[in-house]
């Protein structure tokens, strides 16, 4: 019966036997093939181990715990497991719990104490075979899901970018529509308007800042598939950070003051570099606008200092904070760490801003205590050289 089980698996499996002792060498290799196993080899040392299972990639190995040599079993099965996925049955004399404890480092896929009956070695050996091949069969379909959940990931990116380049010609001459309006109706009211005609400066100013927004939101899913671009073409010029940084600072007044936060300046230094304008205007907005998105009415403090050979852009904020598990994603393509319903936002602010300054050749990192507040630093080398475009 047991020869008829151990060959289920096209043919009969194959064992690599690992046990320094060769008396128990032998009778563990003699039950294998009563049972109709194969033995595809015996190896006495971790070392030998790994060398055998390398050449005769066997479909399970029986590997004693207690080697002579440098290496045990647990830390040459663990490396069987990791580095080759063969599946790894513990026959060993001992199962004290230090033992079993450290045993679990090794993900075995079976364990047998000794002595041992026929029978246990091969119901544990049969056991370890097929959840190995239940393994690789979740394996596969994990691969398969990941594939397409990419592709699900890669068709939303390209219907936005379509999306967002259909909607911005009309949007434009919309903007320029109301604009245009807003210019012929200043002045054409008559001396007694009725209340009616009384609003409609204000409405039309209404519907100017609104058009705005949704350009600047077009602008902002463009500015994505062309920052996709391998290279990121900069208009380098003679710039100082920290007139960027108050420029950007007065135009986020109204913002900070309707969020009920005081924005503070600390500039020690005019931080000259050679760098593009308005592209540090945008890293400046994008760290600004989420200081006061997410930094809960409480104080912005927005610092640049700078010796020469890097200028670095300090933007603080006492608000929600990034988990520590949030802080690298964050600066990924659509990624966010709070949920839509309580902070609105396309989760690309980040990603752009890391962009443009690791094209002016300079680094983005973000501290945080969650609850407490971030801390958003940008380090820029003040020279061309360093920079790759
Ligand atoms: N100062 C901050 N404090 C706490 N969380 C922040 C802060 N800045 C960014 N985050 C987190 O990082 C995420 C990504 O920020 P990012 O600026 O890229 O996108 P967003 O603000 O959600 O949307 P938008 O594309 O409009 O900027 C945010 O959704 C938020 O979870
Ligand atoms: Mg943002």
């Amino acid at each position: 019966m047991g020869e008829k089980q151990a060959e289920l698996l096209a043919g009969p499996a194959s064992v690599l036997i690992v046990e320094d002792e060769n008396i128990i060498a032998l009778d563990v290799e003699q039950s294998l093939k009563k049972l109709g196993y194969k033995v595809s080899g015996l190896a006495r040392s971790g070392a030998e181990a790994i060398e055998k299972a390398t050449s005769c990639r066997p479909d399970v190995v029986l590997m004693d715990i207690r080697l002579g040599g440098p290496t045990d079993g647990i830390d040459t099965g663990g490396l069987l497991w990791s580095k080759m996925n063969i599946p790894v049955v513990f026959l060993t004399a001992y199962a004290d719990e230090g033992t079993l404890e450290r045993a679990k480092s090794a993900a075995p896929f079976g364990y047998v104490v000794k002595p041992f009956h026929d029978q246990e070695l091969h119901a544990a050996i049969m056991m370890a075979l097929f959840k190995h091949k239940a393994f690789q069969e979740l394996e596969e379909r994990v691969r398969e899901r990941t594939i397409l959940l990419e592709e699900a990931v890669r068709s939303r990116d390209e219907f936005l970018l379509v999306a967002a380049h259909e909607l911005r010609t009309p949007l434009t001459a919309l903007q320029l529509q109301l604009q245009g309006l807003e210019r012929m109706v200043q002045g054409t009211l008559h001396s007694s308007p009725s209340d009616d005609e009384r609003k409609i400066p204000g409405k039309i100013e209404k519907a100017v800042r609104s058009a705005g927004r949704l350009c600047a939101l077009v602008e902002r899913l463009l500015d994505v598939s062309g920052l996709g671009a391998e290279k990121l073409p900069l208009l380098r010029e003679e710039t100082s950070l920290s007139q960027v940084v108050m420029e950007t600072v007065e135009t986020f007044r109204a913002k900070a003051e309707s969020a009920g936060c005081q924005v503070q300046l600390e500039v020690a230094d005019p931080a000259i570099g050679t760098w593009d304008r308005s592209r540090l205007e945008q890293v400046v907005s994008n760290l600004l606008s989420n200081a006061i998105k997410y930094g809960g009415g409480k104080p912005v403090d927005v610092s640049v200092a700078a010796d020469g050979k890097v200028a670095i852009l300090k933007v603080a904020d006492q608000g929600i904070g990034i988990a520590e598990a949030d802080r690298e994603r964050i600066f990924g393509r659509f990624e966010r760490a709070v949920s839509l319903r309580h902070y609105g936002g396309l989760g690309l602010g980040l990603y752009i801003t890391r962009r443009l300054v690791e094209a002016h050749g300079g680094t983005i990192w973000v501290d945080s205590s969650p609850g407490a507040g971030a801390t958003f630093s940008v380090e820029l080398p003040q020279g061309r050289e360093a920079g790759r475009s």
